[in-house]
């Protein structure tokens, strides 16, 4: 007996040791930890339970027979993070360079499909070369197996990639199919074809990091939710990060009490707004100001600036936040932002949790390069998302709402529970001096009258109560009182059933 528990000792030290002590130097040397060292900053201390350390490939060609490492490249299995359980695996860049064999992909899929069946959130720290050259097709079908579990586990479980070194080629679909992308700077990259490739076929000259780090899919691509310094900031992010998420569709998102009342009035609030209408002022204020304790977790917030999305808390509870921010863009929904606020209020829709939106638009961005890129479709996938989605929605116009933007924020006739506005709130097809350049055309000429026109339409409609007569908005609120405001509606909804029509599923303008 002494002797199978000493083998057993062995199996798993040398489970441990991964691709052997040059390569974790190597591993270290580059900034990055290992995959267990990963796993343990991620999860709670001693949480970890790892499955299928003793999984092997079972590959013979290449000379493979002589090369198998206990493991095969992936460290997975089950821990908590705050108390709570997630999946996890953990890809070894030690091993055969992280890459994904057949054996690497049925370990994946066995925690996913226990995530799925348990109702917890799986989580995928990414660092791999990609498909296990010496494998083909096997490899191939591998990755098949889980992007076919990535999908039926979408809207169930919360799924979030961390990727933390290579992620190329179509191992990159994987991430793609998760809820949230995180990345590391400087040390992370993600594409379908590498810069060798991309000179041959288009004749471009492109680094690693200009072609897929994180700079570049959090401020151009929008591929990347959130980009962080490092390993252990970004692992420790993604723990607070869960914090807000429930851990399935089947749950309420996690409360967590907070010393800061519902009722705290902000009375600076009321002087954010300026009198001059197109004067910008910073929506993130109105966001920290109104939200628990002034925690506000942002995604992507260096792509499509024009409108913001994360997760903050009111009264406890975690909630989606989308809004318009006036700085960037004037707040114009353009085709970015419209698909970056889409996606954030399907991910909110399907797993409980309740979305605030703030909305200071003026409109949908004009322009060849908008109506050439598709924003009609684009557009139309925020309002189907709002239309769509049935947790509770709050929705605060803190100024301008305007023509069709108006409508696709969360609008009233769009399902919202609770729609208020501000007393400076402006909501109306256009802004009163567009309006009488179109009205009065004959005046075109005469500079005075279109200023007494437009002071008359504005006197008649940049108002929210033409809004308010007609019942599209609840009331007309003081800026100091929306917290209070919120957090009571929210708990007024907290018992909210409200179903679609039975389908298979939408057809949603893709
Ligand atoms: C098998 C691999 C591997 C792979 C790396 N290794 N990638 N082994 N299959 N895909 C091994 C290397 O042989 C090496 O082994 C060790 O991992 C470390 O690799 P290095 O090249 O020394 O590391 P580095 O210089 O950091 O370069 C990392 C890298 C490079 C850029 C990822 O390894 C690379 O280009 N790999 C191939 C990437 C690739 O083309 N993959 C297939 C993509 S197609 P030793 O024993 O020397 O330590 C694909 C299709 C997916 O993935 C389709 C899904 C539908």
């Amino acid at each position: 007996m002494q002797e199978i528990v000493r083998a057993l000792e062995a199996k798993r030290d040398a489970a441990r040791q991964g691709g052997g002590a040059a390569r974790v130097e190597a591993q270290h040397a580059k900034g990055r930890l290992t995959a267990r060292e990963r796993i343990e900053v991620l999860l709670d201390a001693g949480s970890f339970e790892e499955w299928d350390m003793f999984v092997e490939h079972r590959c013979v060609d290449f000379g493979m027979a002589d090369r198998r490492v206990p493991g095969d490249g992936v460290v997975t299995g089950y821990g908590t993070i705050n108390g709570r359980l997630v999946f996890v695996f953990s890809q070894d860049f030690t091993v055969f360079g992280g890459s994904l064999s057949e054996s690497h992909a049925e370990k994946i899929c066995k925690v996913m499909d226990h995530a799925v069946k348990m109702g917890a959130p799986v989580i995928g720290l990414n660092d791999s070369g990609g498909a296990r050259i010496q494998e083909g097709v096997a490899s191939l079908g591998g990755y098949a197996e889980v992007f076919q579990r990535n999908v039926l586990a979408s809207g169930v479980v919360p799924q979030i990639s961390l990727i933390m070194g290579p992620c190329a080629g179509g191992a990159v679909y994987s991430p793609a199919m998760t809820d949230f992308i995180f990345m590391v700077k400087h040390s992370s990259y993600m594409y379908v074809t590498g810069p060798e490739v991309v000179k041959t076929v288009t004749h471009e000259e492109v680094t690693h990091e200009e072609l897929g780090g994180a700079m570049t899919h959090s401020t151009r691509s929008g591929v990347c939710d959130r980009a962080f310094e490092n390993d252990v900031e970004a692992l420790l992010m993604l723990r607070r990060f869960m914090s807000y998420l429930p851990a399935s569709n089947r749950e309420p998102p996690p409360y967590r009490p907070t010393p800061d009342p519902g009722s705290r009035v902000e009375p600076s609030l009321d002087s954010l707004v300026p009198d001059n209408p197109n004067r910008p002022y910073d929506m993130q204020e109105v966001i920290l100001k109104v939200a628990d304790d002034a925690e506000f977790f942002e995604l992507q917030p260096d792509y499509a600036r024009n409108v913001i999305i994360g997760f903050a808390r009111m009264d406890g509870h975690p909630v989606g936040i989308v809004a318009n921010q006036p700085m960037v863009l004037a707040g114009c929904l353009d085709i970015a932002s419209s698909i970056k606020a889409a996606r954030f209020v399907r991910f909110c829709d399907c797993f409980n949790l309740p979305i605030v939106t703030f909305v200071d638009v003026p409109g949908f961005m004009p322009g060849t390069a908008q109506e050439y890129g598709g924003i009609i479709k684009h557009g139309a996938k925020l309002l189907y998302a709002f239309a769509e989605a049935t947790v509770p929605k709050i929705t605060v116009i803190t100024r301008k709402a305007y023509g069709g933007a108006y409508d696709v924020m969360s609008s009233k006739h769009l399902r919202g529970d609770v729609n208020v506005a501000w007393p400076s709130a402006e909501i109306a097809v256009m802004g009163a001096k567009g309006a009488v350049e179109i009205l009065y055309r004959k005046d075109a000429g005469d500079p005075e009258r279109l200023a007494e026109h437009a002071e008359a339409y504005a006197a008649a409609f940049s108002n929210p109560f033409v809004a308010a007569r007609r019942g599209f908005i609840d009331d007309v609120v003081m800026p100091r009182a929306t917290r209070a405001q919120v957090c009571r509606a929210l708990s007024m909804l907290r018992g909210k059933e409200l179903d679609n029509p039975w389908k298979k599923h939408g057809n949603m303008p893709l």
